[in-house]
Protein backbone atom coordinates (compact mmCIF):
# COMPACT_ATOMS: atom_id res chain seq x y z
CA UNK A 1 0.00 0.00 0.00
CA UNK A 2 2.82 2.21 1.25
CA UNK A 3 4.30 1.75 -1.98
CA UNK A 4 1.94 2.35 -4.22
CA UNK A 5 0.57 5.68 -2.46
CA UNK A 6 4.33 7.05 -2.92
CA UNK A 7 4.28 5.97 -6.97
CA UNK A 8 1.22 7.45 -7.62
CA UNK A 9 0.67 10.83 -5.72
CA UNK A 10 3.08 12.48 -5.04
CA UNK A 11 3.50 14.07 -8.87
CA UNK A 12 3.49 17.77 -9.16
CA UNK A 13 7.24 18.00 -8.18
CA UNK A 14 8.75 17.19 -11.77
CA UNK A 15 12.37 18.70 -10.25
CA UNK A 16 13.80 15.91 -8.46
CA UNK A 17 17.19 17.06 -8.37
CA UNK A 18 19.27 16.95 -5.42
CA UNK A 19 18.81 20.64 -3.74
CA UNK A 20 21.50 22.70 -4.02
CA UNK A 21 22.85 25.23 -1.50
CA UNK A 22 25.77 27.99 -2.47
CA UNK A 23 25.12 31.88 -1.35
CA UNK A 24 22.55 33.77 0.18
CA UNK A 25 24.03 37.03 -0.45
CA UNK A 26 21.15 37.82 -2.29
CA UNK A 27 18.70 37.03 0.62
CA UNK A 28 20.75 39.12 3.11
CA UNK A 29 21.13 41.84 0.90
CA UNK A 30 17.46 42.14 0.31
CA UNK A 31 17.14 41.86 4.40
CA UNK A 32 18.94 44.83 5.09
CA UNK A 33 17.00 46.84 2.38
CA UNK A 34 13.46 45.62 4.05
CA UNK A 35 14.40 46.52 7.25
CA UNK A 36 14.67 49.81 6.66
CA UNK A 37 11.07 49.67 5.98
CA UNK A 38 9.58 46.95 6.93
CA UNK A 39 9.10 45.83 10.79
CA UNK A 40 11.27 42.59 11.09
CA UNK A 41 11.20 42.59 6.87
CA UNK A 42 8.25 39.92 7.31
CA UNK A 43 4.86 39.54 7.71
CA UNK A 44 5.02 36.68 9.86
CA UNK A 45 7.21 36.10 12.91
CA UNK A 46 7.72 32.47 11.86
CA UNK A 47 8.80 33.25 8.31
CA UNK A 48 11.02 36.31 9.29
CA UNK A 49 15.07 36.46 9.47
CA UNK A 50 14.44 35.89 13.27
CA UNK A 51 13.71 32.17 13.24
CA UNK A 52 16.14 31.11 10.98
CA UNK A 53 20.20 31.20 11.37
CA UNK A 54 21.91 34.62 10.44
CA UNK A 55 23.93 34.75 7.56
CA UNK A 56 23.04 30.85 6.91
CA UNK A 57 19.28 30.65 5.53
CA UNK A 58 17.48 32.01 2.55
CA UNK A 59 15.20 34.84 3.65
CA UNK A 60 13.10 35.48 0.21
CA UNK A 61 11.54 32.92 -1.98
CA UNK A 62 11.07 33.26 -5.56
CA UNK A 63 8.90 30.53 -6.26
CA UNK A 64 7.62 26.67 -5.26
CA UNK A 65 6.77 23.50 -7.08
CA UNK A 66 5.58 20.76 -5.47
CA UNK A 67 7.26 20.12 -2.23
CA UNK A 68 10.17 22.49 -3.38
CA UNK A 69 11.15 26.06 -3.40
CA UNK A 70 14.06 28.53 -4.67
CA UNK A 71 14.98 31.19 -3.06
CA UNK A 72 16.25 34.75 -4.74
CA UNK A 73 19.65 33.58 -4.77
CA UNK A 74 18.71 30.62 -6.69
CA UNK A 75 19.38 27.67 -4.19
CA UNK A 76 16.38 25.06 -4.31
CA UNK A 77 15.20 23.22 -0.94
CA UNK A 78 13.08 20.70 0.28
CA UNK A 79 10.80 22.89 2.27
CA UNK A 80 9.21 20.67 5.58
CA UNK A 81 7.60 24.28 6.61
CA UNK A 82 5.15 24.30 3.83
CA UNK A 83 3.98 28.09 4.18
CA UNK A 84 3.24 27.36 8.01
CA UNK A 85 1.07 24.26 7.13
CA UNK A 86 -0.94 25.49 4.86
CA UNK A 87 0.27 24.07 1.56
CA UNK A 88 -0.94 20.57 2.20
CA UNK A 89 -0.95 19.93 -1.35
CA UNK A 90 1.66 21.10 -2.80
CA UNK A 91 3.04 24.29 -4.10
CA UNK A 92 1.67 25.85 -7.78
CA UNK A 93 -1.01 22.38 -7.51
CA UNK A 94 -2.33 22.15 -11.23
CA UNK A 95 -5.98 21.68 -9.47
CA UNK A 96 -5.66 24.53 -7.84
CA UNK A 97 -4.37 27.06 -10.57
CA UNK A 98 -6.62 25.82 -12.40
CA UNK A 99 -9.67 26.73 -10.62
CA UNK A 100 -8.23 29.79 -9.53
CA UNK A 101 -7.31 30.60 -13.21
CA UNK A 102 -10.92 29.66 -13.96
CA UNK A 103 -12.65 32.27 -11.65
CA UNK A 104 -9.79 34.89 -12.13
CA UNK A 105 -11.18 35.51 -15.96
CA UNK A 106 -14.80 36.28 -13.96
CA UNK A 107 -14.39 38.92 -11.18
CA UNK A 108 -12.42 38.17 -7.77
CA UNK A 109 -14.70 40.34 -5.21
CA UNK A 110 -17.72 41.46 -6.04
CA UNK A 111 -20.54 43.84 -4.17
CA UNK A 112 -22.55 41.06 -3.41
CA UNK A 113 -22.21 37.00 -2.53
CA UNK A 114 -21.11 34.22 -4.72
CA UNK A 115 -22.69 30.85 -5.84
CA UNK A 116 -19.61 29.86 -4.90
CA UNK A 117 -19.89 30.70 -0.86
CA UNK A 118 -22.88 28.27 -0.91
CA UNK A 119 -20.82 25.43 -2.97
CA UNK A 120 -18.24 25.72 -0.50
CA UNK A 121 -20.39 25.71 2.60
CA UNK A 122 -22.36 22.66 1.62
CA UNK A 123 -19.29 20.94 1.19
CA UNK A 124 -18.15 22.08 4.79
CA UNK A 125 -21.34 20.84 6.26
CA UNK A 126 -20.83 17.53 4.51
CA UNK A 127 -17.71 16.75 5.47
CA UNK A 128 -17.09 18.27 8.96
CA UNK A 129 -18.84 16.41 11.84
CA UNK A 130 -20.26 19.89 13.68
CA UNK A 131 -20.72 22.15 10.89
CA UNK A 132 -24.30 22.85 10.34
CA UNK A 133 -23.78 26.41 8.82
CA UNK A 134 -20.37 28.03 7.51
CA UNK A 135 -18.79 31.77 7.99
CA UNK A 136 -15.87 32.42 5.86
CA UNK A 137 -12.70 34.34 7.27
CA UNK A 138 -9.47 35.18 5.65
CA UNK A 139 -7.24 34.08 8.79
CA UNK A 140 -6.88 31.72 11.35
CA UNK A 141 -7.14 34.39 13.27
CA UNK A 142 -10.63 35.31 12.18
CA UNK A 143 -11.72 32.03 12.29
CA UNK A 144 -11.01 31.89 15.90
CA UNK A 145 -11.56 35.30 16.89
CA UNK A 146 -15.25 34.64 15.37
CA UNK A 147 -15.89 31.59 17.57
CA UNK A 148 -14.46 33.54 20.73
CA UNK A 149 -17.39 36.46 19.41
CA UNK A 150 -20.10 34.60 18.95
CA UNK A 151 -19.50 32.30 22.21
CA UNK A 152 -19.79 35.46 24.19
CA UNK A 153 -23.22 36.56 22.36
CA UNK A 154 -24.57 33.10 22.92
CA UNK A 155 -23.87 32.57 26.41
CA UNK A 156 -23.78 36.26 27.46
CA UNK A 157 -20.37 35.61 29.37
CA UNK A 158 -17.43 37.42 28.64
CA UNK A 159 -14.58 35.19 30.07
CA UNK A 160 -12.64 32.43 27.81
CA UNK A 161 -10.46 29.64 28.55
CA UNK A 162 -7.80 28.64 25.62
CA UNK A 163 -5.11 26.14 25.56
CA UNK A 164 -3.08 26.25 22.72
CA UNK A 165 -2.20 28.41 19.93
CA UNK A 166 -4.90 30.37 18.53
CA UNK A 167 -3.27 33.56 16.31
CA UNK A 168 -2.75 37.35 17.02
CA UNK A 169 -6.14 39.10 17.97
CA UNK A 170 -6.13 40.77 22.25
CA UNK A 171 -8.33 37.62 23.55
CA UNK A 172 -5.73 35.13 23.31
CA UNK A 173 -2.27 37.21 22.13
CA UNK A 174 -3.00 38.53 25.69
CA UNK A 175 -1.89 35.13 27.60
CA UNK A 176 1.17 35.21 26.16
CA UNK A 177 4.50 36.97 26.41
CA UNK A 178 3.83 38.99 23.34
CA UNK A 179 0.94 41.06 25.09
CA UNK A 180 2.55 44.37 24.70
CA UNK A 181 -0.25 46.70 23.41
CA UNK A 182 -2.71 44.33 25.15
CA UNK A 183 -4.69 46.32 27.86
CA UNK A 184 -4.97 45.02 31.25
CA UNK A 185 -8.55 44.57 31.49
CA UNK A 186 -8.64 42.32 27.91
CA UNK A 187 -5.98 40.27 29.22
CA UNK A 188 -8.16 39.51 32.49
CA UNK A 189 -10.75 38.07 30.09
CA UNK A 190 -8.86 35.28 28.90
CA UNK A 191 -7.10 32.17 30.90
CA UNK A 192 -5.44 28.98 29.96
CA UNK A 193 -4.91 25.78 30.89
CA UNK A 194 -2.44 22.70 29.92
CA UNK A 195 -3.73 20.24 27.84
CA UNK A 196 -4.53 16.69 28.88
CA UNK A 197 -4.86 18.11 32.73
CA UNK A 198 -8.48 17.04 33.35
CA UNK A 199 -8.15 17.68 36.96
CA UNK A 200 -7.64 21.92 35.81
CA UNK A 201 -10.09 21.99 33.28
CA UNK A 202 -12.50 20.93 35.91
CA UNK A 203 -11.62 23.06 38.83
CA UNK A 204 -11.61 25.89 36.24
CA UNK A 205 -14.90 25.50 34.83
CA UNK A 206 -16.41 24.84 38.29
CA UNK A 207 -14.85 27.91 39.59
CA UNK A 208 -15.32 30.35 36.65
CA UNK A 209 -18.10 30.83 33.83
CA UNK A 210 -16.77 30.81 30.51
CA UNK A 211 -17.80 31.69 27.17
CA UNK A 212 -16.08 29.20 25.87
CA UNK A 213 -13.00 26.49 26.11
CA UNK A 214 -11.21 26.98 22.92
CA UNK A 215 -8.20 24.25 22.61
CA UNK A 216 -6.10 22.90 19.79
CA UNK A 217 -7.58 18.99 19.74
CA UNK A 218 -4.37 17.76 19.27
CA UNK A 219 -1.16 19.62 19.18
CA UNK A 220 2.29 17.62 20.49
CA UNK A 221 0.70 15.66 22.38
CA UNK A 222 -2.12 12.58 21.06
CA UNK A 223 -5.11 13.22 23.61
CA UNK A 224 -4.97 10.90 26.58
CA UNK A 225 -7.85 7.77 26.44
CA UNK A 226 -11.08 10.12 27.15
CA UNK A 227 -9.39 13.12 27.29
CA UNK A 228 -11.66 14.74 24.78
CA UNK A 229 -14.73 12.91 25.30
CA UNK A 230 -14.76 14.08 29.23
CA UNK A 231 -14.09 17.87 27.70
CA UNK A 232 -17.20 17.33 25.71
CA UNK A 233 -18.95 16.06 28.68
CA UNK A 234 -17.90 18.85 31.29
CA UNK A 235 -18.35 21.93 29.03
CA UNK A 236 -22.13 20.47 28.00
CA UNK A 237 -22.61 20.54 32.10
CA UNK A 238 -21.23 23.94 32.76
CA UNK A 239 -23.37 25.82 29.38
CA UNK A 240 -19.42 26.57 28.03
CA UNK A 241 -19.35 26.74 24.13
CA UNK A 242 -16.58 23.82 23.35
CA UNK A 243 -14.45 25.45 20.23
CA UNK A 244 -11.96 22.74 18.39
CA UNK A 245 -9.21 25.30 16.74
CA UNK A 246 -8.41 23.18 13.48
CA UNK A 247 -6.44 25.69 12.30
CA UNK A 248 -3.69 23.32 12.05
CA UNK A 249 -5.27 19.79 12.42
CA UNK A 250 -8.15 20.51 9.65
CA UNK A 251 -7.72 19.05 6.10
CA UNK A 252 -4.61 17.07 7.90
CA UNK A 253 -5.82 14.60 10.21
CA UNK A 254 -8.78 13.81 8.35
CA UNK A 255 -10.99 15.86 5.81
CA UNK A 256 -13.41 16.43 8.76
CA UNK A 257 -10.59 17.45 11.27
CA UNK A 258 -9.05 15.77 14.32
CA UNK A 259 -13.08 15.85 15.45
CA UNK A 260 -13.79 13.32 12.72
CA UNK A 261 -10.78 11.40 13.68
CA UNK A 262 -10.81 11.42 17.74
CA UNK A 263 -15.16 11.00 17.35
CA UNK A 264 -15.51 13.77 19.81
CA UNK A 265 -17.91 16.87 17.83
CA UNK A 266 -17.54 20.33 19.40
CA UNK A 267 -20.33 23.30 19.30
CA UNK A 268 -17.85 25.61 16.76
CA UNK A 269 -14.54 24.83 15.36
CA UNK A 270 -12.09 27.14 13.44
CA UNK A 271 -10.58 26.20 9.79
CA UNK A 272 -8.02 27.49 7.46
CA UNK A 273 -4.39 26.91 6.62
CA UNK A 274 -4.51 23.62 4.64
CA UNK A 275 -8.05 24.28 3.73
CA UNK A 276 -7.13 27.16 0.48
CA UNK A 277 -3.56 25.07 0.13
CA UNK A 278 -1.89 28.56 0.40
CA UNK A 279 -5.32 30.85 -0.39
CA UNK A 280 -6.40 33.27 2.27
CA UNK A 281 -9.20 31.55 3.77
CA UNK A 282 -10.60 29.97 7.15
CA UNK A 283 -14.06 28.92 8.01
CA UNK A 284 -16.25 29.58 11.23
CA UNK A 285 -18.22 26.22 11.43
CA UNK A 286 -20.80 25.11 13.84
CA UNK A 287 -24.16 24.26 15.77
CA UNK A 288 -27.09 25.57 14.42
CA UNK A 289 -28.32 27.13 17.28
CA UNK A 290 -25.05 28.93 18.16
CA UNK A 291 -24.40 29.51 14.11
CA UNK A 292 -27.84 31.97 14.29
CA UNK A 293 -25.94 34.25 16.33
CA UNK A 294 -23.84 35.58 13.39
CA UNK A 295 -26.99 37.27 12.63
CA UNK A 296 -27.01 39.94 15.69
CA UNK A 297 -22.62 40.24 16.27
CA UNK A 298 -20.90 41.78 13.68
CA UNK A 299 -18.27 39.39 11.93
CA UNK A 300 -18.09 41.13 8.76
CA UNK A 301 -15.02 42.30 6.05
CA UNK A 302 -14.80 43.35 2.68
CA UNK A 303 -12.76 40.49 1.72
CA UNK A 304 -15.04 37.30 3.06
CA UNK A 305 -16.54 36.18 0.45
CA UNK A 306 -13.20 36.61 -2.41
CA UNK A 307 -14.20 34.51 -4.98
CA UNK A 308 -10.33 32.68 -5.61
CA UNK A 309 -9.70 31.85 -2.73
CA UNK A 310 -13.32 30.22 -2.50
CA UNK A 311 -12.53 28.18 -5.62
CA UNK A 312 -9.31 26.96 -4.69
CA UNK A 313 -10.67 25.83 -1.28
CA UNK A 314 -13.51 23.63 -3.74
CA UNK A 315 -10.35 22.32 -5.76
CA UNK A 316 -9.12 21.55 -2.82
CA UNK A 317 -11.54 19.70 -1.26
CA UNK A 318 -12.77 17.91 -4.10
CA UNK A 319 -8.91 16.66 -4.61
CA UNK A 320 -8.90 15.30 -1.55
CA UNK A 321 -11.83 13.49 -1.61
CA UNK A 322 -10.41 12.14 -5.26
CA UNK A 323 -7.27 11.09 -3.98
CA UNK A 324 -5.14 9.82 -0.89
CA UNK A 325 -4.02 12.77 -0.10
CA UNK A 326 -4.54 12.43 3.72
CA UNK A 327 -3.30 9.32 3.71
CA UNK A 328 -0.43 10.25 2.33
CA UNK A 329 0.17 12.69 4.91
CA UNK A 330 0.26 10.55 7.22
CA UNK A 331 1.98 7.48 6.14
CA UNK A 332 4.70 9.67 4.48
CA UNK A 333 5.17 11.61 8.05
CA UNK A 334 5.25 7.88 9.57
CA UNK A 335 8.09 6.48 7.03
CA UNK A 336 9.92 9.81 7.73
CA UNK A 337 9.50 9.56 11.53
CA UNK A 338 10.42 6.39 11.51
CA UNK A 339 13.53 6.63 9.62
CA UNK A 340 14.42 9.80 11.70
CA UNK A 341 14.09 7.69 14.74
CA UNK A 342 16.26 5.07 13.57
CA UNK A 343 19.48 7.77 12.52
CA UNK A 344 18.65 9.41 16.30
CA UNK A 345 19.71 5.65 17.96
CA UNK A 346 22.21 4.92 15.41
CA UNK A 347 23.76 9.03 16.54
CA UNK A 348 23.16 8.25 20.06
CA UNK A 349 21.00 11.36 19.77
CA UNK A 350 17.97 9.45 21.05
CA UNK A 351 17.92 10.60 24.40
CA UNK A 352 18.18 13.92 23.78
CA UNK A 353 16.04 14.69 20.24
CA UNK A 354 12.23 13.13 19.78
CA UNK A 355 9.58 13.83 17.27
CA UNK A 356 6.19 13.86 18.89
CA UNK A 357 2.60 14.61 17.78
CA UNK A 358 0.61 13.02 14.66
CA UNK A 359 2.71 11.72 11.78
CA UNK A 360 1.40 14.71 9.16
CA UNK A 361 2.61 17.45 11.76
CA UNK A 362 5.80 15.24 13.85
CA UNK A 363 7.34 18.29 16.14
CA UNK A 364 10.59 18.40 17.44
CA UNK A 365 11.31 17.77 21.05
CA UNK A 366 15.43 18.75 22.11
CA UNK A 367 16.22 18.27 25.84
CA UNK A 368 19.32 20.05 27.12
CA UNK A 369 22.39 18.75 26.49
CA UNK A 370 24.30 19.53 30.03
CA UNK A 371 25.41 23.16 29.88
CA UNK A 372 24.63 23.22 26.04
CA UNK A 373 20.89 24.58 25.65
CA UNK A 374 18.24 22.87 23.58
CA UNK A 375 17.61 26.04 21.62
CA UNK A 376 21.64 25.51 20.87
CA UNK A 377 20.80 21.83 19.73
CA UNK A 378 17.71 23.31 17.27
CA UNK A 379 19.68 26.31 16.07
CA UNK A 380 22.51 23.64 14.97
CA UNK A 381 20.04 21.57 13.29
CA UNK A 382 18.11 24.26 11.61
CA UNK A 383 21.79 25.72 10.16
CA UNK A 384 22.97 22.30 9.08
CA UNK A 385 19.63 21.17 7.48
CA UNK A 386 19.18 24.58 5.47
CA UNK A 387 23.11 23.67 4.02
CA UNK A 388 22.15 20.62 2.93
CA UNK A 389 18.82 21.57 1.13
CA UNK A 390 15.98 21.50 3.49
CA UNK A 391 14.49 24.31 5.14
CA UNK A 392 13.21 23.35 8.75
CA UNK A 393 11.67 25.04 11.67
CA UNK A 394 11.70 22.42 13.72
CA UNK A 395 8.78 20.54 12.60
CA UNK A 396 7.86 17.97 9.75
CA UNK A 397 4.87 19.63 7.83
CA UNK A 398 3.75 16.70 5.57
CA UNK A 399 2.47 17.47 2.10
CA UNK A 400 0.92 15.18 -1.02
CA UNK A 401 3.79 16.52 -2.98
CA UNK A 402 6.41 14.79 -0.52
CA UNK A 403 7.42 12.01 -2.25
CA UNK A 404 10.46 9.53 -2.48
CA UNK A 405 13.00 11.48 -3.42
CA UNK A 406 12.27 14.40 -1.03
CA UNK A 407 12.51 10.89 1.55
CA UNK A 408 15.67 9.82 0.61
CA UNK A 409 16.85 13.93 0.56
CA UNK A 410 15.83 14.82 3.70
CA UNK A 411 17.19 11.49 5.24
CA UNK A 412 20.37 11.86 4.12
CA UNK A 413 20.47 15.72 5.28
CA UNK A 414 19.66 14.61 8.93
CA UNK A 415 22.30 11.85 8.52
CA UNK A 416 24.96 13.85 8.00
CA UNK A 417 23.69 16.91 10.11
CA UNK A 418 23.26 14.33 13.30
CA UNK A 419 26.35 12.13 12.95
CA UNK A 420 28.01 16.41 13.13
CA UNK A 421 25.89 17.02 15.62
CA UNK A 422 26.97 13.47 17.57
CA UNK A 423 30.61 14.13 17.49
CA UNK A 424 30.41 17.91 18.08
CA UNK A 425 28.31 16.84 21.57
CA UNK A 426 30.97 14.21 22.16
CA UNK A 427 33.98 16.21 21.56
CA UNK A 428 32.22 19.66 23.18
CA UNK A 429 32.95 21.30 20.50
CA UNK A 430 29.52 21.95 19.19
CA UNK A 431 29.70 26.13 20.56
CA UNK A 432 32.65 26.48 18.56
CA UNK A 433 31.06 25.59 15.18
CA UNK A 434 27.71 26.52 15.72
CA UNK A 435 28.96 29.92 13.75
CA UNK A 436 25.58 31.89 14.33
CA UNK A 437 23.43 33.39 17.04
CA UNK A 438 21.62 31.04 19.14
CA UNK A 439 17.63 31.56 17.89
CA UNK A 440 15.25 32.29 20.36
CA UNK A 441 11.61 31.20 20.01
CA UNK A 442 8.95 34.26 19.73
CA UNK A 443 7.40 33.08 22.70
CA UNK A 444 6.26 28.89 23.54
CA UNK A 445 3.06 27.55 23.21
CA UNK A 446 3.37 23.90 22.71
C1 LIG B 1 -3.74 26.29 15.95
C2 LIG B 1 -3.70 27.65 15.32
N1 LIG B 1 -4.73 28.49 15.50
C3 LIG B 1 -4.77 29.70 14.93
C4 LIG B 1 -3.72 30.16 14.17
C5 LIG B 1 -3.77 31.53 13.57
O1 LIG B 1 -3.90 31.44 12.18
P1 LIG B 1 -3.42 32.66 11.25
O2 LIG B 1 -1.94 32.79 11.43
O3 LIG B 1 -3.84 32.25 9.88
O4 LIG B 1 -4.15 33.87 11.73
C6 LIG B 1 -2.61 29.33 13.95
C7 LIG B 1 -1.46 29.78 13.16
O5 LIG B 1 -0.38 29.25 13.17
C8 LIG B 1 -2.59 28.04 14.55
O6 LIG B 1 -1.55 27.21 14.41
Amino acid sequence: MLNKLFKRSPVSSPSRETPQVTSFEKSNALLMKALEIIPIASQTFSKSHLQYPKDHAPLFIDRGQGARVWDIDGNSYIDMVNGLMSITLGYNDPDVNSAVMKQLSRGITFSHASELEYELAQMLVDIIPCAEMVRYGKTGTDATSGCVRLSRAYTGRDKILACGYHGWQDWYIGTTARRLGVPKAVQALTDTVPYNDLDALSDLLKTEQYAAFILEPMNIAFPKPGYLEAVREITRQTGTVLVFDEIVTGFHFSLGGAQELFGVTPDLAAFGKGMGNGLPISAVVGSRDIMKKMDDIFFSGTFGGETLSLAGSIAVIQKMKREPVIQHLQQAGDRLDQAVSHILKETQLDHLISFKGHPCWKIMSVENAGNISAQVIKTFIQKNMIARGVIILSTHNMSYAFGTAEHNSVIKAYQETFSELSRHLTQGTLMDNLGCPVIEPIFKVR
